[in-house]
């Protein structure tokens, strides 16, 4: 064990060594290396240069001098002042709980891009006559140059209306897939930077583009809907080099450039990719190519948007799965199974004749006969076509096309007969941090585990999304809001949501209304309580989960304006609904003995939600020194409570509707008085257990039965609806073979076959939101709010019905947390570990809390305690 503290994990804004940001202050964060138990900094020194060389002779931008301080995490630069094109070398030194100072952290970087319009050169092209509905052949755009010098260092400052791919002399610039990624393009529109200095060379140079509809100008929404943003494809890219003798040289897309029409003939998210490659340009990324036939290339007015730098991670190709098995279900059909339900799209090796064309069709279940399921993909075409240039075999993959699917069907044009080893899925989804882990003793729950993530994988596609695969794909506030606990305890998603919050912000309406989707492409001025709650749920969830403030400051406004129309529109508090609710979506409609079913009032579900967002920016304007506000939004509290209670409350206690999700919501958000509380646990308890231990509940409700009934002392119930194996339940879908989250409990069975296909899919990942107690409660890492970002953290392991073990990692900011139980001969073990620079409390049924420094801990208790169920 190393006897020293060092900072790793440097990053800048979330991000590591980000090149091209847009923000002048960014924020530095590290974690600690340090093993030794108790292990805390006391001080920290950041040093920053113009160069690496700089860096470790004579720091030219900023030495912050020794800062007493255990901060690590969202530290301004506070340097010398920093302009577009600014490079960054930063480390850390830090001192440990001793006093002792550490080495100095590897070092880091970080670079400004272009912050003035006026650093612009380049001008915005496309092709000459562009189309103004249906999708068609993807434009190709190219030029040649000549550098007359070694490069020092190359950057390519590109975006795109649609998205693009970039080359220089033959090679794909960067691995980012569907730039510039998805945000109301009107009003933000991201740049990405690249170093390119390694694919230039003195002498002749080829740059070029190649440009598809994707969120752009492709399918959008469903029955058709193109050209939300606009019709007509645009790319601005901007080459600077630097010459190893200091000269400059900037290359832009302008009128030289020319433009053709490629082997795309169609690419489109929802329908699919159409591939010629009898039109492949071959060597149209190289110098020397003859572009006799190319046109000139048009120069288009520029958009008026504002060019703003990629907040997030990009897509990316995540992982790459074999397929499993082969199967005919009709002559020349094959179809290939890929063991899990994906999103991304597939890699084929294929044989064929010139002018053959195989068609590859997705689906995410089978039928009964064996045949590939689409139904539920509604009207997406969701296939791709691939037609050969010679004979021979190829390798082939889409690039601006998503899919959601398991299987894969190939029919058509082909010389021989696929094998399995000729077919992988390539996973894609935005980069998020690493990946969290539970597991205990019961493999039904870790499918479910897996069912979560790979459902989180599928949809955290740029924007969080209620399904991959039919024509929607959209950024429906209210599954967000459900999912974004579960999200941050299996990835690092701070950054996503950072900007996805940048997204609300620009689809919220004037009056503060926040529609259904972000970004809003359905713009139908629609409201809903518990979807447009996401506005003020998602920024306080990742500040709990990541400790960021800027998150908070970010959306601070916005979430002020969605309180303030939620008052506006309330009758003294009472939150009536406005236009139309969704309700508890999809709650179950199943008869209950003497209670029949009684659906939640969706006024109760308004006039919740709006407590609990006041209740939230009451403690967000704490968090922000904004005393003030925190007062006035406690006493918004109390009257909101007020009117629930007066709206919806009976003396007893009992709940209007008398419905499970009517009472999770009072209890959830403190809308009881204690006196009410134990009956509307009782009548809870009551209704799940009259329907045989099942839950009646939709995507309101669901998520909070588990954390509900634990808070209030029914954990045993929690784990009866964890394990219930009939319909409606977690392990039913399972049982129906589920390797993701489904819409529904019932989207598939082995009885029954398939459910509506209205709105069927099998990816999504509402009823995931279940994951958060998982962490928390089973294997029971939790948030202390007390110190947001897991800098103090409540451990709470919970036995319960009849799992003897599970264990959990979480990666925070701080480091990755561990902790895990076993039942062991009467003895209940945990170990957990603490990582360095926080602290825990360990909390047991029956047992005193136990403070745990940094470090590792085990402990053995006797089992079953006093306490337990
Ligand atoms: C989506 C849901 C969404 C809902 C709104 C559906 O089409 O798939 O997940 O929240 O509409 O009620």
């Amino acid at each position: 064990m190393s006897e020293l503290c060092k900072a790793i994990g440097l990053v800048c804004e979330h991000l590591e060594n980000p090149l091209g940001i847009d923000c002048v202050t960014p924020r530095l964060s590290w974690r600690l290396a340090d093993e030794r138990p108790g292990a805390r900094q006391t001080a920290y020194r950041i040093v920053a240069a113009s160069s690496l060389q700089k860096l470790t002779e004579k720091p030219d931008l900023w030495d912050s001098g020794e800062v007493e301080s255990s901060a690590t995490l969202d530290i301004p630069y506070g340097g010398k002042r920093l302009r577009s094109r600014s490079q960054v070398w930063w480390q850390v030194q830090v001192r440990d709980h001793r006093g002792k100072p550490g080495g100095w952290s590897e070092p880091a970087c970080f670079e400004v891009g272009l912050l003035r319009k006026t650093d612009w050169q380049a001008s915005w092209i496309g092709r000459p006559a562009d189309r103004k509905t249906g999708s068609g052949p993807s434009p190709w755009l190219r030029r040649e140059f000549r550098l007359d010098g070694e490069v020092r260092q190359a950057r390519l400052h590109v975006t795109a209306l649609g998205i693009y791919e970039m080359y220089l002399n033959g090679q794909r610039v960067g691995d980012e897939v569907f730039a510039p990624g998805w945000t109301d393009y009107a009003k933000r529109l991201q740049v990405s930077t690249h170093d390119v200095t390694g694919l230039l060379r003195s002498g002749d140079n080829a740059i070029g583009g190649v440009l598809a509809d994707g969120w752009y100008a492709g399918n959008l929404i469903w029955n058709g809907n193109r050209c939300s943003y606009g019709n007509q494809l645009g790319l601005l890219a901007q080459l600077e080099v630097e010459y190893a003798d200091g000269r400059r040289e900037t290359i832009g897309t302008d009128g030289d450039w020319v433009t053709a029409e490629g082997p795309i003939l169609e690419a489109d998210f929802y329908n699919g990719e159409t591939y010629d490659a009898r039109r492949e340009l071959t060597g149209w990324d190289k110098p020397g190519y003859d572009a006799a036939g190319w046109a000139a290339a048009a120069v288009l007015k520029a958009p008026r948007t504002r060019l703003v730098a990629r907040q997030n991670g990009p897509v990316r190709r995540q992982l790459e799965l074999p397929a499993i098995a082969r199967t005919e279900p009709q002559p020349g059909v094959y179809i290939f199974d890929l063991g899990q339900n994906m999103v991304g799209w597939a890699r084929l090796k294929l044989k064929g004749r010139r002018g053959q064309t195989v068609r590859l069709r997705y689906g995410e279940m089978l039928c009964d006969d064996g045949t590939l399921y689409t139904a539920n993909l509604r009207t997406a075409k969701t296939t791709d076509y691939y037609t050969f240039k010679g004979a021979g075999e190829v390798e082939y993959e889409p690039r601006f096309t998503f899919h959601g699917f398991r299987y894969v069907e190939i029919s058509g044009g082909l010389t021989s007969q696929p094998v399995v080893e000729d077919v992988t899925g390539i996973v894609l989804h935005s980069d998020l941090g690493s990946l969290g882990r539970f597991e205990c003793s019961e493999p039904l729950v870790n499918q479910l585990q897996s069912n979560i993530n790979w459902s989180l994988r599928g949809n955290f596609l740029e924007v969080p999304t209620d399904c991959p695969q039919r024509d929607e794909r959209l950024g429906w506030t209210g599954d967000a809001q459900v999912f974004v606990g579960t999200a941050c305890y299996n990835r690092d998603a701070a950054a996503f949501f950072k900007k996805w919050g940048l997204d609300l912000i620009d689809a919220q309406m004037p009056d503060g209304g926040v529609p259904h989707v972000v970004p809003d492409v359905i713009r139908n001025g629609g409201v809903s309580a518990a979807w447009a709650d996401a506005a003020v749920i998602c920024p306080w969830v990742a500040y709990q989960h990541y400790g960021d403030l800027g998150i908070l400051e970010q959306q601070y406004d916005s979430m002020a304006a969605w309180v303030a129309w939620q008052e506006r529109n309330s009758h003294d508090y009472h939150l009536p609904e406005v236009g139309y609710y969704f309700g508890d979506w999809l709650a179950i409609d199943i008869p209950m003995g003497d209670c029949g079913r009684a659906p939640t009032p969706k006024d109760l579900i308004g006039t919740a939600y709006f407590a609990h967002c006041a209740d939230i920016m009451s403690q967000t304007a704490a968090a922000l020194g904004r005393k003030e506000d925190e007062r006035r939004y406690k006493a918004m509290v109390r009257k909101v409570r007020a009117a629930f209670q007066r709206e919806f409350v009976a003396p007893s206690g009992r709940v209007v509707g008398d419905t499970q999700t009517g009472y999770l919501l009072a209890l959830a958000f403190d809308l009881l008085p204690e006196r009410q509380r134990a009956y509307a646990v009782e009548r809870l308890v009551k209704d799940i257990e009259g329907r045989g231990w099942k839950l009646s509940t939709g995507f309101v409700g669901t998520p909070l039965l588990a954390p509900v009934l634990t808070r209030f002392g029914r954990v045993d119930v929690a784990y009866r609806l964890l394990l219930q194996q009939d319909y409606p339940s977690w392990i039913y879908s399972i049982l129906q073979g589920a390797t993701t989250m489904w819409e529904r409990w019932n989207s598939y069975t082995k009885k029954n076959g398939f459910g509506d296909v209205g709105m069927n899919s099998f990816n999504h990942y509402a009823y995931g939101a279940i994951g958060e107690w998982l962490y928390a409660t089973v294997a029971g890492i939790a948030i202390d709010p007390a110190a947001p970002g897991f800098e103090k953290i409540i451990l709470q392991p919970t036995p319960g019905a009849g799992l003897t073990s599970a264990e959990a990692e979480v990666h925070s900011r701080h480091g990755t947390i561990f902790c895990g139980w076993k039942i062991r001969r009467g003895e209940l073990l945990v170990e957990a570990v603490v990582p360095p620079n926080t602290s825990a409390s360990l909390r047991l049924p029956g047992q005193p809390a136990h403070r745990l420094a940094a470090g590792r801990h085990s402990f053995a208790f006797p089992w079953p305690a006093g306490g337990a169920k």
